[in-house]
């Protein structure tokens, strides 16, 4: 009788497990996709050939981005996007952007380091 209780409990166990593990596999990547198609490096990809991928421009004449202030980095991607701030450079790299993607980048490239 005891070991059958105790056989009954671990199989009940198992299957608490796999559910778990079910919904790891299932419901996070579904969620993952569902609310943000890109990652920050895949919305950096077009930056990059001019600011860098660490946010430290290949040019003398473009800004580097790495370490700047995100509220900085954001404003100015807006002022670009809305044609208050005029670049021909930026505005074909900023017109699309939301809100939320502008959050990213510039919380990207504040986080990089300005020292390398
Ligand atoms: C073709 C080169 C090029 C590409 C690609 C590019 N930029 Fe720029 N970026 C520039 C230049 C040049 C400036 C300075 C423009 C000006 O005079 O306002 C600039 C300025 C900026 C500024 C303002 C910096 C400051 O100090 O005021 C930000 C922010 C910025 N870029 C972000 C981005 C982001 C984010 C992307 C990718 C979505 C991007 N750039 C892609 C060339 C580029």
């Amino acid at each position: 009788m005891m070991t059958l209780k105790f056989s009954a409990q671990k199989a009940d166990k198992r299957k608490a497990v796999c559910g778990y593990c079910v919904l790891l596999l299932c419901v996070f990547p579904a969620m993952a996709t569902a609310a943000k198609p890109q990652s920050p490096e895949q919305e950096v990809a077009a930056c990059i050939p001019c600011h860098g991928a660490n946010g430290i421009s290949m040019h003398s004449s473009w800004p580097n981005l790495a370490g700047q202030d995100k509220q900085y980095l954001a404003m100015q991607l807006k002022a670009y996007r809305d044609g208050t701030r005029k670049s021909a450079m930026m505005y074909p790299m900023a017109f699309d952007l939301t809100d939320e993607d502008i959050d990213e980048i510039a919380n990207y490239f504040h986080q990089l380091s300005c020292n390398e």
